[in-house]
């Protein structure tokens, strides 16, 4: 963004013999008028003379000069950026001076070679603005008792420095606000705020504003949420369904889930996904106690579930009948073959009998108790 700033005084007196100082401020880039005019004389004009005084050159550097018939006629190099918009024939050497550098501050003059009357001149300040380059930054402190750096706040290289506050919001007390600045050599200023605080866990995802403000644009808000790194706290296990657990803990950044069944890994049957798991029948393999360990980079902490089935009922009724039927069939085959005296040799000692028993049928679960462990 580069905006025509300039700041000039909207009347000019021209004084004979005495230059008329005015301030001009444009921004880093910007175009600038530079004025210089003279009236009420009827003195022969035979030259406008500009000079400069910067930093890094000989002070009053002729830079350009304007005469009848040859015009603009540059020094030590063409430099465009300079553009005559007055008119030498009106005593106008007015010009135009685009894309403004911060080398190019300083105080320009320019001078009218009048015959008989002699040299008149007159000069006006350039300064530069130079917006600052704003950043916010958090950074991802873990969780603890030491004061450390939550955020930072930079408007770099500006001229004239730049304000940097905090809007604190819910942690307004909590922190506090440290402010820092470096000078630059090429006449600008970084200004920076860190926000220090003990990192505690509730302070996760809490916003917080950083409001610059300079002299060359807006206020500008910029807004960040801090981050806490924090280990799992209390594991929970959510029954979702008869057969469908899920294991969740609060921990930042997010915790992984890791199911295990007697220090193994869960029988292959059971779908383990992120923090779910999912049995795909109510058999009673798969009974047993199930632990979930939710894990970060900080920490670590587990909590068990007892998970209990017996024989899948509707399948044990259909075993169950299937074999009351089969050996039905062979009752009656037994008996139509022994009432046609085929089996006359078996008769004295074959009885009958058979039992077919199953499983009650019932399931079950049981929490047990929360453990905690490797928090840091
Ligand atoms: C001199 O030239 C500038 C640029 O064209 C103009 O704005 C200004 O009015 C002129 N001054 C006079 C006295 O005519
Ligand atoms: C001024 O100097 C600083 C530090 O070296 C640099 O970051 C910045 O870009 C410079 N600004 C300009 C406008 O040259
Ligand atoms: C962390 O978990 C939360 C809640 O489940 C979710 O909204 C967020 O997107 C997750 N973040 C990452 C980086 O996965």
């Amino acid at each position: 963004m580069k905006y025509l700033l300039v700041f000039l005084t909207a009347v000019q007196v021209w004084r004979q013999h005495v230059g008329a100082d005015q301030r001009g401020r444009v921004q880093l880039g910007a175009t600038t008028i530079l004025p210089c005019e003279i009236s009420g004389t009827s003195d022969r004009l035979s030259q406008i003379t500009w000079q400069r005084t910067v930093k890094g050159k000989a002070p009053n550097d002729v830079f350009l000069t304007i005469q009848p018939r040859i015009g603009l006629k540059y020094s030590n190099g063409e430099d465009l950026r300079f553009q005559l918009i007055g008119n030498f024939d009106e005593k106008n050497g007015t010009l135009k001076f685009s894309d403004v550098t911060l080398e190019d501050e300083g105080s320009y003059t320019c001078i009218f070679s009048l015959f008989p009357s002699g040299k008149q001149s007159r000069t006006s300040q350039l300064v530069t603005l130079v917006p600052p380059n704003t950043n916010l930054m958090s950074y991802t402190p873990l969780e603890g008792n030491e004061e450390v750096p939550l955020a930072t706040c930079t408007a770099a290289a500006s001229k004239p420095k730049a304000e940097v506050r905090w809007i604190k919001g819910s942690l307004e007390g909590k922190v506090r606000e440290e402010l820092s600045e470096t000078q630059h050599a090429n006449g600008t200023t970084t200004t920076w705020s860190t926000l220090l605080g003990k990192p505690q866990r509730e302070m996760n995802g809490q916003s917080v504003q950083c409001v610059v403000s300079s002299e060359t644009m807006k206020e500008e808000i910029l807004e960040t949420n801090i981050q806490v790194y924090y280990s799992p706290g209390e594991v929970t296990v959510i029954e979702r369904s008869k057969d469908s657990f899920e294991c969740a803990a609060e921990a930042n950044p997010n915790a992984t889930f890791a199911w295990t069944r007697g220090g193994l890994s869960p029988p292959e049957s059971v779908i383990v996904e992120k923090g779910r798991l999912q049995f795909p029948s109510r058999n009673s393999d798969l009974s047993g106690l199930y632990q979930c360990e939710a894990e970060n980079t900080v920490g670590k902490a587990k909590t068990s579930v007892f998970v209990h089935f017996s024989s899948e009922p509707a399948v044990a009724c259909w075993v169950v009948l299937a074999l009351v039927f089969v050996l039905l069939m062979v009752a009656a085959a037994f008996v139509y073959f022994w009432r046609s005296g085929k089996f006359s040799v078996l008769r004295e000692h074959t009885p009958l009998r058979k039992e077919v028993q199953s499983n009650n049928i019932s399931g079950e679960i049981e929490f047990s108790h929360q453990e905690k462990a490797g928090s840091v």
